[in-house]
């Protein structure tokens, strides 16, 4: 839920944000091993069986194990049933989230586990399970006495949460007293008919004791806005609402203290951008106490920050403000961590600050050194507040805050510093609930469009300045060239003549060069759909739908994306991809003809593919199958999109979801990359620090870990691509076995084999020959290595395809010279494998590290700073 983050459209604001973020990445390095080992370690896949292991790593256990089998208290013969995901989510795992145990009444799942306080987090994926509708997954759930959710309505939870095909997470805290076991239990709404209850994940972790427990009632803490003291007892349960880190990237849970705890980016719940102040400190040794053990929180929560800065003007004029939306009607406990890192704050009145937690003052003097002891010292400190409205079945804004002293103290600096918070809400006493209500399903309004302004675009203003500086022949040739477009659009004016089109808005929109991306109206939008008709769709995607379109009275053939208003993310990708598109200009990629943005509408019209997606001549397709070299230079031209986006700007840009149904074909069937909805533009080979997007199968592994963005990730992907092309199979295919499901894994192992022969597309036996075979595999295989690092750049990929297609060519030159008549077969070539660790090894691999250290990489690349400098082309 808290970490599903969208990213408003880039503002100058942004890019410093982002460049200091980037600071942030390089300087942080992590530690290796774990403060905190748990006790109890259970990891449960619900709907499956066997051992899985997840893109971190961790094993997860199938529930079908006898030992944790759920025990059914069914009367009316409704056992719970196993199901796969009829839908798979873009952005999820595989493990736990493609399959789920379902049943109409109540299951319980009976866990012997350690006396003491445990974490319990619980992973759904609210898809359509074969015969069970996503929308009536309606339930409650309890831990022993407590009620986490109830009439809990998953996709309605889900799609509040802004992304449909997103999943959903919840973490509780719960204590188990000697000899008392733990039972979670699912019921189906009992009011619904055909209600059911799912999960797709459970897992029950140790934590260390009295991490968020108050051990003894003389460490009660303060109840803000009473007089009166708080302590968290063992007889409540909590709930994990919020954790930041503020100031910094996000923590993976791989990179918790081991708990497995996910800590997001504070930016989202900024009530306001007022000034970016984000020190850092990656030098700095870290003085645990006994009072805050290493376990508390990782190192980057201490070692990045917020302040207000220097100007104590300034400061004393406003409060940095986080908001949080909260239920009401439950008491909240909050923990607030800080560190004084920066070297002028050595001693306590250094640096004392105001506090505001719910609009009330938590703190009149906070004094970290104070509370800490010295510079380089994590402390925390906890509070608690009621959120109590009228209105109870709301979201409403819980506020933390913090301001200058106004020198009612001593102090040296007026500023104020905050690294962390974590909120968390306390399940009521009266009756152990801690379930919230079901949010109202969302009220669709059109939002504005707000087109991105181009006036930084320098490219489009050199060149026209050059067009204005030549002369002669240039200057004819430009003048043509707008003769054109304005042609073009004087065209369309006429064509379109009714008053009607005359009356059309012409938006915000108009900062976009029009000379770059043309401007329909919604008439003409709808002329050529047939007012959107079902028939005329040829594509069909979490955005919306793509229609096949004729315009200009039938003379051009475009396709035309409508995206669906009702998707925030869309209006997003929307803008990113005009953006992006509009500067772009490649014959590998599609152009973007015009976009329509009347009424509320989000449509974007490009050049139409006559040959469709890449996709539909490989598999389950009524297609003839692709031959090998067109397939050779269907990839050549995808990699060669793919390089111009990595190379050719200023700044590389990062596609992010390479895959086969965004390499669509023309009429002459020349590849063109499509689809930059999703596309980030990096910074000087840097990595981007996001929210894991992509789609299952495609998906860079470490990029899903690290949630750090390089060209790298494109790599991957594209190197999925290049397996599936020669395999002519899903890339992830749940109907195969386990260890097949994912295409990337199933042929690294079939290459280590040597076994990649028997898995080729049947199609292709006998037609490669075996030189352009080899080379080929080694591309694909070295663009999926785990590590970003081994991977070689889009620019060596193409290379070494324009190669392998050259070897290919040679060979059935020869082959048509010795036996000009009959058919060219090749003796198969089953054997071949990429010995050991063999790297990526050729001529053209300059950039490619050639080093043996394995450790040496390890450690690199556990580093952000030498990651980022190992991980760009200046490496040799
Ligand atoms: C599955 O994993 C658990 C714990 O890691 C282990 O005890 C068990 O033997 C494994 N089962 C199989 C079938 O590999
Ligand atoms: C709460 O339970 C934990 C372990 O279950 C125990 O260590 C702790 O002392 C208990 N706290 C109180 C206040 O009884
Ligand atoms: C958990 O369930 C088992 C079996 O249904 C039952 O014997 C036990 O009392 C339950 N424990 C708790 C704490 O509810
Ligand atoms: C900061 O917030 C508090 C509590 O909401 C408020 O009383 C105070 O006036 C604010 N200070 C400034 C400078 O806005
Ligand atoms: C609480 O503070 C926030 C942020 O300063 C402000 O927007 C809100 O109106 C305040 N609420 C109340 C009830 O004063």
């Amino acid at each position: 839920m808290w970490n599903s983050f969208l990213l408003p459209p880039f503002t100058p604001l942004y890019l410093v944000f982002f460049f200091l973020l980037h600071h942030l990445i390089c300087m942080v390095s992590v530690k290796s091993s774990s403060p905190y080992t748990p006790i109890d370690q259970i990891l449960l896949n619900c709907g499956s069986s066997g051992n899985s292991t997840a893109l971190d790593n961790r094993t997860w256990i199938g529930d079908a194990n006898l030992k944790f089998l759920p025990l059914e208290q069914s009367l009316n013969n409704h056992p719970s049933l196993t199901r796969i995901a009829a839908r798979q989510s873009p952005t999820a795992a595989l493990v736990p989230f493609a399959t789920a145990r379902i049943s109409l009444s109540t299951f319980t799942y009976d866990f012997p586990v350690t006396a003491g306080q445990k974490f319990i987090r619980l992973y759904f994926f609210p898809a359509s399970y074969s015969d069970f509708d996503r929308s009536k997954a309606l339930f409650s759930v309890k831990a022993g006495p407590f009620t986490l959710l109830s009439n809990f309505n998953a996709s309605l939870t889900a799609d509040a949460d802004g992304d449909p095909g997103d999943t959903i997470f919840r973490e509780y805290c719960v204590n188990i007293e000697e000899d008392q076991r733990l039972n979670i239990t699912f019921t189906p709404s009992p009011t619904v008919s055909d209600s059911y209850a799912f999960i797709n994940g459970l897992e029950i972790l140790s934590m260390p004791p009295n991490l968020y427990y108050t051990p003894e009632d003389d460490q009660r803490f303060s109840f803000v806005g009473q007089s009166n003291s708080y302590s968290i007892k063992n007889s409540t349960a909590l709930e994990t609402v919020y954790r930041i880190n503020v100031g910094g990237r996000s923590i993976s849970p791989t990179e918790d203290t081991g708990m497995f705890r996910a800590w997001s980016q504070d930016d989202k719940y900024l009530k306001e951008y007022r000034v970016l102040f984000l020190p850092f400190n990656d030098t700095i040794n870290l003085r645990f106490t006994k009072l805050v053990p290493a376990y508390v929180a990782p190192e980057y929560v201490y070692r990045t920050a917020r302040t207000l800065g220097s100007d104590s003007d300034i400061n004393l004029s406003y409060n940095l403000t986080w908001e949080f939306p909260v239920d009401s009607g439950f008491y909240y406990f909050i923990r607030l961590h800080f560190c004084e890192f920066q070297p002028e704050i050595l001693q306590a009145s250094n640096r004392r600050f105001r506090i505001f937690i719910a609009n009330q003052t938590a703190e009149d003097s906070a004094d970290v050194i104070h509370w800490s002891g010295g510079n380089g010292v994590p402390v925390y400190k906890d509070y608690a507040v009621s959120i109590f409205t009228k209105e109870r079945d709301k979201k409403v804004n819980l506020y933390i805050a913090i301001g200058a002293e106004p020198q009612r103290w001593k102090t040296n600096y007026q500023d104020a510093i905050m690294n962390g918070i974590e909120i968390f809400k306390v399940s009521d006493p009266s009756n152990c609930n801690l379930a919230g209500p079901n949010p109202d399903p969302i009220l669709v309004t059109p939002p504005t469009i707000e087109l991105p302004r181009q006036s930084t675009n320098s490219k489009n203003s050199r060149r026209t300045t050059i067009f204005v500086a030549a002369g002669g022949v240039t200057g004819l040739i430009v003048a043509s060239i707008f003769g054109f477009l304005i042609f073009r659009t004087g065209k369309k004016d006429k064509n379109s003549g009714s008053a009607d089109f005359g009356k059309t808005k012409r938006s915000k929109a108009s900062s976009l060069p029009e000379e770059l991306c043309r401007h329909f109206s919604l008439q003409e939008m709808k002329t050529a759909t047939h007012n959107f008709h079902e028939e005329l769709i040829i594509g069909e995607g979490g955005f919306g739908n793509v229609y096949k379109g004729l315009v200009d009275e039938g003379t051009e053939t475009l396709a035309i994306k409508r995206l669906n208003p009702e998707s925030k993310q869309g209006l997003h990708e929307f803008l990113t991809e005009i953006e992006m598109l509009s500067q772009l200009r490649h014959v590998h990629l599609v152009s973007l003809i015009g976009y329509c943005d009347d009424d509320g509408e989000m449509i974007l019209v490009y050049d139409y593919m006559t040959n469709g997606t890449l996709r539909h001549h490989l598999y389950d397709t009524n297609n003839a199958p692709l031959d090998w070299k067109q397939r050779l230079e269907i990839c050549i031209g995808a990699a060669c999109g793919l390089n111009y986006l990595h190379t050719g700007m200023e700044k590389p840009i990062i596609h992010r979801d390479v895959k086969t149904t965004n390499i669509l074909l023309d009429s002459k069937w020349v590849a063109k990359v499509s689809d930059f909805g999703l596309s980030k533009e990096g910074r000087d080979n840097t990595a981007i620090n996001t929210v894991v997007k992509g789609t299952w199968g495609y998906l860079d592994p470490e990029y899903a870990r690290r949630q750090q963005l390089t060209e790298k990730s494109d790599v991957y992907s594209f190197g999925v691509v290049l397996l599936e092309v020669l395999c002519a199979r899903k890339v992830v295919n749940i109907k195969l076995q386990e260890e097949q499901w994912n295409l990337a894994n199933w042929a690294r192992k079939c290459i280590e084999n040597g076994s990649m022969g028997e898995i080729i597309d049947p199609y292709l036996k006998g037609k490669m020959a075996p030189v352009c075979f080899k080379v080929y595999l080694e591309v694909a295989e070295s663009c999926v290595r785990e590590q970003g690092i081994q991977r070689p750049t889009m620019k060596d990929v193409m290379e070494r395809l324009v190669f392998a297609l050259q070897l290919q060519t040679e060979a059935d030159d020869r082959m048509e010279k010795t036996n000009p008549d009959g058919k060219h077969t090749y003796t198969e070539v089953l054997s071949f494998h990429v010995a050991g660790d063999a790297r990526f090894n050729n001529d053209l691999s300059g950039h490619v590290m050639e080093s043996d250290s394995g450790t040496e990489l390890t450690w690199t690349h556990d580093t952000g700073l030498s990651y980022q400098s190992l991980g760009s082309d200046s490496v040799n």
